[in-house]
């Protein structure tokens, strides 16, 4: 087998390369040291002991003994970055092979691995940051594995303590995100604790409320008419996570902004849940969905089984599972059958899932057979293993982005991944590169991260070709050759003119782009050709542009010069928070513009945060300067040469539109105020009329097709092509239940 280093910098590369040769190998034993982290794998204890791989059988003590030092060590480490400070370094499947490892290690040698230090018990969430607070019920987490041949252990333990082996089961997806119990008392939300040590957990009840799907309060009545007992008290279980949409939109601004991006969604919602700014929970787009249940006062307000527990929650107004993306199952014998339909599934998931869980259905069932420790005994995640692909770096590129940062980017041969081909991966920044050391001609593996964007995550090393020299990040920019620079504490390095044609054509993108202004027909080749002929040189130059121009410089057919034009017009009256988006104000994304416009009401008002200096140094115009984007927009319009620009835009027409943006959150409590939803296919339960009067009711507004302005396209079964141009125009696609959760959540 080929020696793959894994790109882990504190490893030591033997360890790497031990760990990485045992990707589909059974685990065998559980271990006192494993029960404490939320990745433990806890094997069926009557599963038959696996026979230890050679790799092992031929170790002598004294490597042994070393092997077992690096693993514990580098489990040690894993574990406090991950529960500590959310920013793992490896992914969970790097983590459960050292956990493997370890467990072979110690099955082979016991007598050493009693004699070597042993990984510090974490298991623990808790930041302290926040009040710790006490679960009622322990917060439990699951059994986990990557083999098949558990699932099927776990179920032939359970028939055997049930006594029967036709048992119901549920498999439902595996969220990746950070779990959650959210406390109501009377209905009312009390509090959201996060795991902790299962025990107790971090307060973090601030930052769930900003959350866009958590209800305050519990309904008694369902939106379908029908009433259901809300409990005294119940500590329901979940996961906040955040949805591939958000996850790529927030990486896309923190990249303009020279920010590291997050590796994975999880651990996006990791970073974002436990920080102290609830403001930044709401903008990163964080959702929670729930799954089970803790303490329940009175039991009787639960239903029998869990295949019903989703449909409470949501008659209680709480997001769940969709009832298409749970999974049936009887016996042994149709419990892979569903793993594989979840599996076959899982691509259409707008939310970031790592396995499945397979559930006992009967609630009655799951108390009969209780809980070890750490996870109950009536339940078990099975983990997929990432889509892995090896390829060859033809060549790194340097990206430079409109703010003038300078992205590494690896040119692959191109290779099959999950069912895409993928010719390019990022390499994030000059550090990360450096770090990683990567080079041309190096073969390495892929994969997804959060199932959309190729990442880099090991080297063949025995592949290295002899010739292949270390990358020199480049100290001038490749497309005007000024000098780099970088900020102090950023990790970007930046191209340092400001007039740089790469920047500049990247503004140009970004300014036309459908999140902006929108402008139809300015495509790379005639951004080209108007940057390249010093037609545009900045911005406001794109209102200057002239019919004879665009035919004669940029080569446009009469139509196109006139559809351009046209669109270039219609531009000038877009709403506010699109130009705002447009300007690419540092730290200012969709979601901040749209806020500022909001908040701020029109342009003028928007531009006097900059000039009023008397309000910048308190709070006398009610605006919050503690905000991060008001602060950013103040420092921009304190910029005299930002002010002029914008003036230069007004001089040229510009006259953002504010009603709309206005409108959308003048009416307290509607939740579809101002937004616009086209519905396609057929819906579980709902008919088209009545979900049209259900978001009519809300404020919202449903239209036949869909366009730019659409807020959410609504889809079905069978859905027919607009689901297409919502993907095309990005627009964020819906199921009923989520769209319920959207106009019912309290
Ligand atoms: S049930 C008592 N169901 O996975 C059982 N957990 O890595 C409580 N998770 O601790 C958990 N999706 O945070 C359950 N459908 C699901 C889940 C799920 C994700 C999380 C949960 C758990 C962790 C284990």
């Amino acid at each position: 087998m080929l020696s793959p280093i894994l790109l882990r910098p504190a490893l030591p590369v033997i360890v790497a390369l031990v760990c990485f040769s045992r990707v589909a190998a059974a685990v065998d034993e559980p271990d006192a040291t494993y029960k404490t982290h939320t990745t433990d794998i806890i094997p069926a204890t009557e599963a038959p002991a696996a026979k230890l791989p050679a790799s092992v059988a031929r170790l002598s003590p004294e490597e042994a003994r070393r092997e077992l030092t690096e693993v514990r060590a580098a489990i040690a480490r894993a574990d406090a970055l991950y529960h500590r400070e959310a920013a793992p370094e490896i992914g969970d499947f790097e983590y459960d092979q050292l956990k493997q490892r370890a467990a072979e290690l110690e099955r082979a040698f016991p007598e050493i691995a009693r004699s070597v230090p042993p990984v510090p018990e974490i298991g623990d969430d808790r930041s302290g940051l926040f009040q710790t607070v006490r679960h009622r019920e322990r917060m439990l987490s699951l059994e986990k594995t990557y083999a098949e041949a558990d699932v099927r252990a776990f179920e032939k333990r359970v028939a055997k303590q049930l006594g029967r082996d036709d048992l119901a089961y549920v498999v439902e997806p595996k969220f990746d995100g950070f779990a959650v119990s959210a406390v109501y008392e009377k209905g009312r939300l009390v509090r959201a604790v996060t795991r902790g040590n299962g025990a107790e957990g971090d307060d973090i009840t601030a930052n769930a409320l900003a959350l866009s799907n958590l209800p305050r309060t519990l309904r008694a009545m369902a939106a379908d008419g029908t009433a259901s007992v809300v409990p005294d008290a119940i500590e329901i279980r979940g996961e906040i996570f955040v949805p591939f949409a958000e996850f790529a939109r927030v990486n896309a601004e923190r990249e303009a902004a020279g920010e590291a991006p997050f590796a994975n969604p999880r651990n996006l919602a990791a970073g974002t849940i436990r920080q102290l700014d609830p403001r930044e929970v709401a903008r990163r787009g964080l959702r929670v969905v729930f799954y089970a249940v803790g303490e329940c006062v009175p039991l009787t307000a639960l239903p029998a089984t869990q295949h019903e527990l989703p449909g409470r929650f949501r008659a209680w107004g709480l997001p769940a599972i969709a009832a298409d993306q749970a999974w049936p199952a009887r016996g042994g014998a149709e419990l892979w059958g569903a793993i594989d339909a979840l599996r076959r599934a899982r691509p259409g998931f707008a939310f970031p899932t790592d396995g499945a869980v397979v559930k006992l259905d009967s609630l009655a069932q799951q108390r009969e057979l209780g809980a070890g420790e750490n996870a109950p005994h009536w339940a078990i995640a099975y983990k997929f293993a990432p889509d892995r692909a090896e390829t060859q770096v033809r060549a790194i590129t340097i990206q430079v982005g409109r703010t003038g940062v300078l992205t590494p980017v690896a040119e692959l041969a191109p290779v099959e991944l999950a069912g895409s081909t993928i010719a390019r991966a990022t390499l994030h920044n000059a550090d990360d590169l450096a770090r990683k050391d990567i080079r041309v001609g190096d073969f390495v593996y892929i994969e997804k991260a959060g199932e959309i964007i190729p990442a880099v995550v090991g080297i063949d090393l025995a592949r290295r070709p002899a010739e292949a020299a270390r990358f020199a990040f480049p100290e001038k920019c490749p497309a005007c050759g000024a000098a780099v620079m970088r900020r102090a504490g950023e990790v970007a390095v930046r191209c340092s003119n400001e007039a740089c044609p790469a920047q500049l054509r990247r503004r140009i993108e970004h300014f036309a782009s459908a999140g902006c202004l929108a402008i139809n027909g300015l495509g790379p080749a005639t951004i080209d050709a108007l940057v390249e002929r010093g037609l545009v040189r900045n911005l406001p130059d794109i209102y200057r542009l002239r019919r004879a121009e665009l035919l004669a410089v940029a080569k446009l057919g009469e139509k196109s010069a006139d559809q351009l034009l046209a669109s270039i017009e219609t531009s000038k009256h877009a709403e506010l928070w699109r130009f705002v988006n447009a300007l690419g104000i540092p730290q200012v994304g969709a979601v901040a513009a749209r806020d500022l416009a909001r908040r701020c009401g029109s342009l003028e008002a928007l531009i006097a945060l900059g000039s009023n200096t008397a309000a910048a140094n308190g709070k006398s115009d009610g605006v919050d300067r503690a905000d991060p984007a008001m602060r950013a927009a103040t420092a921009y319009f304190a910029e005299p040469a930002n002010r002029a620009r914008v003036a230069e835009f007004v001089a040229l027409g510009m006259q953002p539109r504010v009603a709309a943006v206005r409108a959308a959150d003048a009416e307290p409590g509607a939740k579809a105020a101002g937004k616009i939803f086209v519905l396609t296919g057929t819906l579980p339960s709902l008919t088209r009329a009545q979900a049209t009067e259900k978001i009519e009711a809300a404020g919202g507004k449903v239209a036949a097709s869909v366009s730019r302005a659409t807020t959410f396209v609504v889809a079905g079964a069978d859905p027919g092509a607009k689901l297409e141009q919502a993907r095309k125009l990005n627009v964020p696609v819906l199921d009923e239940a989520a769209l319920l959760e959207l106009l019912g959540a309290d």
